[in-house]
């Protein structure tokens, strides 16, 4: 699949010269961004795709969403087939008109399901199998056909998914910092320590970087933001950079 597809409207470039820049409406374009939990990742991919006039998946809450299905349907781990076709059955998709978009199985609404801590504890597992990742993948670039101006986040989405996307981002960030950021995303202060969100990222970092069927990687062609220092809005504005030098250099191309 073409990651990028040039429109026969006319090449604009105006919008460069704005404060803030939105993506030439004639410019269909995916951008990925990937990285292990606790970078920022989600809110920088929602933040950016915002400012840049593009739409916005999350496709970590696709594995959530199975493995919720997964424990709210008493599916075992040893029944996979179980699993892969119960998924397939739920017609996981999204419901674009929220922002953001939310997550439906079988038409209806799983968004209050899938950051449990049940769901949590088992979505790494459920993300290592491949049968069920490839159905995601297939899954991500039908998305992608029918919203062709895309910012995508998860952990495979350059490497695998979108590998010819023309602008890709990896964001990493110092292991504390990114525990910290999570505990305060949860709201856990009071109740988990930082050693022990430090063991917990840890965990999903080993589970997710070493599966056989697309692991956590940095794309070697991909824009590395280490954000441990940076502000979440001097992470967009460092990406919203380059995506503007790229886009210039994608519509020089047409
Ligand atoms: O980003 P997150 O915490 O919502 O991701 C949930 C899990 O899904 C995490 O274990 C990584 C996995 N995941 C994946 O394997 N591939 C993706 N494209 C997105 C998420």
């Amino acid at each position: 699949m073409s990651a990028t597809r040039a429109t026969s409207q006319p090449k604009q470039r105006s919008t460069a010269d704005r404060t803030g820049y939105t993506v030439p409406s004639s410019q269909e374009i995916i951008i990925t961004i990937d990285g292990p939990a606790g970078t920022g990742k989600s809110t920088v991919a929602r933040k950016l795709a915002g400012r840049l006039g593009l739409d916005f998946l999350d496709t970590g809450a696709m594995y959530r969403a199975a493995a919720a299905i997964m424990i709210d349907r008493g599916i075992d781990r040893e029944e996979v087939g179980e699993l892969v076709s119960t998924v397939i059955g739920a017609d996981l998709h999204f419901d674009w008109s929220a922002d953001p978009p939310t997550i439906l199985a079988w038409d209806h609404p799983i968004d209050h399901r899938i950051r449990a801590d049940d769901v949590t504890e088992l979505v790494s597992y459920v993300a290592t199998i491949p049968e069920l990742r490839s159905h995601m993948v297939r899954k991500q670039r039908v998305i992608f056909a029918q919203h062709p101006r895309l910012v995508t986040e998860g952990r495979d989405q350059g490497s695998v998914a979108f590998p010819d996307a023309p602008v890709k981002f990896y964001l990493d960030a110092d292991p504390a910092v990114r525990a910290r950021r999570r505990i305060e995303q949860l709201g856990l202060e009071n109740e988990v320590s930082l050693d022990e969100m430090c063991r917990r990222i840890a965990h999903r970092d080993e589970v997710d970087s070493t599966r056989s069927d697309g692991p956590l990687i940095c794309p070697e062609d991909a824009i590395v933001l280490d954000t441990s220092g940076l502000s979440i809005e001097g992470v967009i504005d460092a990406m919203e950079r380059a995506v503007r030098e790229r886009v210039a250099a994608l519509i020089d191309l047409e």
